[in-house]
C-alpha cells in the first residue's frame, strides 16, 4: 500500500515566524544564515514573544522585522489567546514556525494549523533529557548528574507533546569531566547555532519528506 506522503516543499518561500522568550541567539543565527545567503528561499517575517523584555524582540526591531508581544496573560481565555496567535500568523502569511527558546507549550490548535511546519531546538540529544520541566540549565545539570559522555542539540518537529516530535537534525558535543552546567550549555549553544540554520535550509530547499510519520532527508 502506498504510504501517506507529505512532501514539505513550500511553493514560494518559507515565510518564517520565530517564537522566542529569551535572548534570541538562535533567532540571530537563523537571521544571519538568511542574510548571508546560506539559506535561500526563506525570510523571517515575524517574531512573537510571550515576554515583553525578550532580547529577541529587541533584535527583531533592530533588523526591522515585525515583532509582537503576545502573552496568555493579556487574554481572558486560552481560545482568545490562541486565536490571536493564529491571526498574527495569518496576517503575516506565515507558513513555517521556528521555536527558538520559546518557554510556552504550543496549543494543539496551532500545531494542527501548521502540522509538520513547526520546529524547535532542544539543548540535548532527544529523546534523552527532554519533556516537561526539562529546560535551560536543568537540562545540562541532568546530563552532568547522569555522567553522560555526550550531549548535544536536537532540531525536531513540534507535535502536541513536549520535545517529542520527529527529529530533523542532531549534533553531539563531548561532556568534559570538568564541565559545569554553564560551560556545557555554552558549548551546546554554539552547535545549536550551526544546526538550526542547517535544518531550516533543508526545509527551505524542500529536502524534508514525511512518509508514514517518518522523517526523511533527501540526499542532497
Ligand atoms: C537554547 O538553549 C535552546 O535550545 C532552548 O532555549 C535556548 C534559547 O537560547 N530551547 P536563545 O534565546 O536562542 O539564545
Amino acid at each position: 500500500m502506498e504510504g501517506n506522503l507529505s512532501l514539505l516543499t513550500v511553493p514560494d518561500k518559507l515565510n518564517i515566524a520565530i517564537f522566542a522568550s529569551g535572548n534570541g541567539s538562535n533567532f540571530r543565527a537563523i537571521h544571519e544564515a538568511i542574510s548571508g545567503g546560506k539559506i535561500r528561499n526563506a525570510q523571517i517575517a515575524l517574531v512573537i514573544s510571550n515576554n515583553s523584555d525578550a532580547g529577541a524582540l529587541e533584535i527583531a526591531r533592530g533588523f526591522k522585522i515585525p515583532a509582537v508581544h503576545i502573552s496568555r496573560t493579556q487574554y481572558k481565555s486560552d481560545d482568545e489567546f490562541n486565536a490571536t496567535l493564529i491571526g498574527a500568523l495569518a496576517k503575516h502569511h506565515i507558513n513555517f514556525i521556528a521555536l527558538a527558546g520559546y518557554m510556552k507549550k504550543i496549543d494543539v490548535s496551532v500545531v494542527g494549523a501548521f502540522r509538520n511546519r513547526i520546529v524547535n531546538i532542544h539543548p540535548a540529544l532527544l529523546p534523552k533529557f527532554g519533556g516537561e520541566g526539562m529546560y535551560g540549565m536543568k537540562v545540562h545539570e541532568a546530563v552532568i548528574a547522569a555522567k553522560e559522555k555526550l550531549s548535544g542539540a536536537t532540531v525536531h518537529i513540534v507535535d502536541d507533546q513536549y520535545d517529542h516530535g520527529m527529529i530533523v537534525l542532531q549534533k553531539t558535543v563531548a561532556v568534559e569531566p570538568t564541565d559545569t552546567a554553564e560551560t556545557l550549555a555554552a558549548r551546546v549553544l554554539n552547535i545549536e547555532h550551526e544546526i538550526y540554520p542547517e535544518a531550516i535550509h533543508l526545509f527551505a530547499e524542500g529536502n524534508i519528506k514525511i512518509i508514514d510519520q517518518k522523517l526523511i532527508i533527501n540526499n542532497v
